[in-house]
């Protein structure tokens, strides 16, 4: 047996959170392995939104276990909020429902304003940053000055960490950002407000745990933030996030081998978006762009941000298979795409006079490149009450058959709407 990966295929927002939350009605555990608060996962059911940022998108199944695994960047105070809320919305999260990582990375409020302070001394050249501190806590882990979750529940020694790491983040604050000094013992204070809500949910071997799972043939679902083109090391680099957005990341992060991550479902939108700068070939800034941005209600839901929004680009999205090693894909928010009278897919870039179909590894190359649009007529038809594939109107599915074959990948579920009903499946992910 082994586990099913849902990544993003795009730049983040694709719609992960939706079809984890419905996976994970035949699943067993659900891991969350990497990024942090900057992501933000809305889940709809029977018309009742809830956003999470950090808890796995398979908590409003009661029966379900799930774990954030140590890849992740936990932003405490945001967890305890969220955790607030579900309880608060009726949730009763105990301890069988969620599991931290007692190795996760910490993310404490000086990540936040060292995030905030860096972006706003960059003026131009800014990332465009969620402002969740999410750069400056993977800094610290890679720099091995992070403090982990276990380490946060040893007040004997947390305050001399705080200490440690503070000296170096004070001469940055008072040198360089002219920013008040931040006191060790106010952030080990502010700690002790939520240690005693999350010791319940302390783990210390989530590697342990879910090769347990996957041995006894469960269903395992991991799940990625953000998308692939923001990964660290493949994304368009400096205009990405912190972390490794990718399907491997998942069997770092949880500690089991590559081999066992087998299904990787890329999820991406019938059409593309991007928040924050940084290189977007597809990307349409007239009123096509525009419909499709208040169609799609294209905000973010961490920020509140406009997405820049484009024409569907599978010059990227065969680069995301690639990277991943994406063998399912799932085309989310068709819905959004109706009302246009014609529908475009970018299928190759023009750059320095040659026509390309392979994605640019240099970011200034990405940004140089002009995209070769092909158009499709369009559609009218409300696609939001449909139940099954064969009900979808002729284009839709043609323009569904293009990407397919041309991505030559199968296309396994379609997404027409928010709901967790309105999921339209063409081959079931888990087989019963
Ligand atoms: P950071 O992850 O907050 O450091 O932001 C780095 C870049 O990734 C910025 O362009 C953000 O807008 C983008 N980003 C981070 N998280 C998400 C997400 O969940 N969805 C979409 N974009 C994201």
């Amino acid at each position: 047996m082994s586990a099913t990966v849902v990544i993003g295929a795009q730049w983040g927002d694709e719609g992960k959170g939706k079809l984890v939350d419905v996976l994970a009605g035949n699943a067993d555990l659900i891991v969350r392995f990497q990024g942090g608060s900057n992501a933000g996962h809305t889940l709809v059911v029977n018309g009742k939104k809830t956003v999470l940022h950090l808890i796995p998108s398979g908590i409003l199944h009661t029966d379900k276990t799930c774990v954030i695994a140590s890849g992740v960047v936990i932003d405490i105070f945001g967890l305890t909020d969220e955790i607030k809320k579900l309880k608060e919305a009726g949730f009763n999260i105990t301890s069988s429902q969620l599991l931290i990582s007692d190795n996760a990375t910490a993310l404490l409020p000086y990540h936040k304003v060292l995030d905030k302070a860096r972006e706003e001394a960059l003026l131009a050249g800014k990332i465009g940053t969620t402002g969740k501190g999410i750069g400056p806590a993977y800094e610290d882990r890679s720099a091995r000055r992070a403090l982990v979750m276990a380490d946060l529940f040893d007040t004997d020694t947390l305050l001399s960490k705080l200490e440690f790491v503070l000296k170096e983040k004070n001469a940055l604050f008072k040198g360089l950002y002219d920013l008040p000094e931040i006191k060790a013992k106010d952030i080990f204070d502010q700690i002790q407000t939520v240690i005693a809500e999350l010791k319940p949910y302390r783990t210390a071997d989530v590697s342990y745990l879910v090769s347990q799972k996957i041995k006894q043939g469960k269903r395992v679902v991991f799940e990625g933030a953000q998308g692939t083109l923001l990964d660290i090391y493949h994304g368009t680099y400096p205009f990405v996030t912190s972390s490794s957005t990718i399907a491997g990341a998942g069997s770092i992060s949880a500690g089991v081998g590559p081999h066992q991550l087998s299904k990787i479902v890329g999820v991406f939108k019938a059409y593309c978006t991007r928040v924050g700068s940084g290189p977007f070939p597809s990307e349409l800034t007239d009123e096509v762009g525009t419909k499709i941005q208040k169609d799609g209600h294209e905000f973010g839901s961490t920020t509140g941000r406009a997405r820049r929004c484009g024409w569907l680009d599978l010059v990227a999205l065969k680069y995301a298979i690639r990277l991943n090693g994406i063998n399912s894909l799932a085309m989310m928010k068709l819905d959004v795409l109706t009302g246009h009278e014609q529908v475009g897919i970018v299928t190759g870039y023009r750059l320095n006079g040659e026509v390309i179909t392979e994605f640019p590894t240099s970011t200034e190359l990405v940004s140089k490149a002009e995209p070769i649009v092909e158009y499709f007529p369009g559609w009218s038809e409300d696609l939001t009450k449909i139940k099954t594939v064969k009900d979808l109107p002729r284009n839709v599915l043609k323009y569904v058959e293009f990407v397919s074959q041309q991505s030559q990948c199968p296309i396994d579920v379609i997404s027409v709407g928010p709901d967790r009903d309105q999921t339209l499946w063409i081959k079931p992910l888990f087989k019963d």
